[in-house]
């Protein structure tokens, strides 16, 4: 009896131990469960992923997905409608007169178009991929790395949807004679090498893209961009992840409205995740496993509403704090008028978040395109399959 009772207690003491095992890797920011190695029944749930993931037959109608984006981007519907492209080429040997079955080729024409890859392959891009309106670029179901070369710029263009991409080791590029559309050819100046940058543009929708190491921004939306949504992206090695308005002076950026939705901000990332001015920023159930100097930065005025997100600050560092003003342009009494909201976010080890301004902005407004927010403990869970997925075609995904 005495001994049964023993191997009782052993037995729970054992079960206790791998119970809290479990919680401490669910919690743990070093998240062991990446997409590549996950080969159980389809876990889309979060409400983007949902509308198409665990559809055997995604690969079949492709372009129902245009109809899945939520947030600020969710009326981008990219190429829907127009034939589809297929990319067999990965040169980009002439960005003047760029050949057939190349993407540089795809993202110039005039009028819709669905942009998918016969095969799997790595794109060097020679200058920057100025992709024209009312494009898809997708990638599921291939590995599609955009990488050592030039990014991708959404220059003055709409409807623009791009999923399923790895881009990093994005570098300068210099200046010179460039297609920038069908009939158009552009003498352009050097680019910085920004991974993906949005200018002069709206309804733009980002989603499952993983990236890392560019040698400007991972994501900038500059100079009058609105209507975006990046989601279901991973984020990884980089300084300065997304400048969103570049100018403390350029007033149009106050109809600037971006949603961040269900992202992951994670290894050796140090700062803006992003830097927002004058706009509107949501910023939803996202998880930010690291940050160094600040996670959520801004000035003039920018809006900005957390919710739901898990932010797990760094144990070495003393910049636990999330957010970060830019204290040059604005005194504290100016800043205190900016709108910044933490609502349901989770703060671990020791973060901290200043809020500021009118607190009660969320009852006043529209929340139409505001993604509603679900509990921060579910993070983990809802971007657990955040950047490029490795789809297979006939399958869930
Ligand atoms: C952005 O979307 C809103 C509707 O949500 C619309 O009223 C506005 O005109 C759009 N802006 C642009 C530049 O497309």
């Amino acid at each position: 009896m005495e001994s049964y009772r023993t191997k009782i207690n052993v037995l729970i003491v054992l079960i206790l131990f791998v119970l809290a095992a479990v919680g401490t890797a669910t919690n743990s920011p070093r998240r062991k469960l990446g997409n590549k190695r996950y080969k159980g029944p389809c876990m889309a749930v979060n409400s983007i992923d949902k509308c198409w993931r665990c559809d055997p037959n995604w690969e079949k109608d492709r372009q129902k997905m245009a109809h899945c984006a939520l947030g600020f981007g969710i009326i981008a519907m990219g190429g829907k409608s127009g034939p589809y492209y297929i990319v067999t080429d990965n040169s980009d040997d002439d960005v003047i007169d760029p050949k057939p079955g190349t993407l540089r080729y795809g993202v110039i024409q005039k009028g819709p178009l669905w942009i998918i890859f016969a095969k799997s392959m790595r794109i060097k891009l020679r200058r920057e991929l100025i992709v024209s309106s009312h494009k898809t670029i997708d990638g599921r179901g291939r590995y599609v790395h955009i990488t050592n070369g030039a990014g991708i710029k959404i220059q003055c263009a709409s409807n623009v949807i791009i999923s399923n991409l790895r881009i990093k080791n994005i570098v300068p590029t210099p200046g010179g004679l460039l297609r920038e559309s069908d009939d158009h050819l552009g003498l352009r100046s050097g680019d910085e090498g920004d991974a993906i940058s949005i200018f002069n543009s709206h309804d733009i929708w980002i989603d499952h893209i993983s990236m890392s190491h560019a040698a400007d921004g991972l994501i900038d939306a500059v100079a009058g961009s609105t209507n975006i949504t990046i989601s279901n992206c991973h984020f990884t090695d980089h300084e300065k992840v997304m400048l969103f308005g570049a100018n403390d002076h350029y007033e149009a950026d106050k109809d600037m409205k971006i949603t961040l939705a269900y992202n992951h901000f994670g290894k050796r990332l140090d700062q803006r995740m992003p830097r927002c001015r004058f706009g509107f920023f949501h910023l939803v159930n996202n998880d930010y496993t690291h940050w160094e100097r600040y996670a959520i930065g801004g000035s003039s005025r920018a809006t900005i509403i957390s919710q739901g997100n898990r932010f797990i600050a760094n144990d070495k560092l003393l910049m636990k704090e999330v957010t970060y003003r830019e204290k040059s342009t604005a005194s504290v009494e100016e800043w205190m008028k900016w709108t910044w909201i933490s609502q349901g976010d989770d703060l671990e080890n020791g973060a901290t978040f200043t809020p500021s301004g009118d607190q009660n902005l969320l009852e006043k407004i529209d929340h139409l395109n505001l993604i509603q927010p679900e509990p921060s403990s579910k993070v983990g869970i809802l971007t657990r399959f955040s950047g490029a997925l490795a789809c297979k075609v006939g399958r869930p995904c």
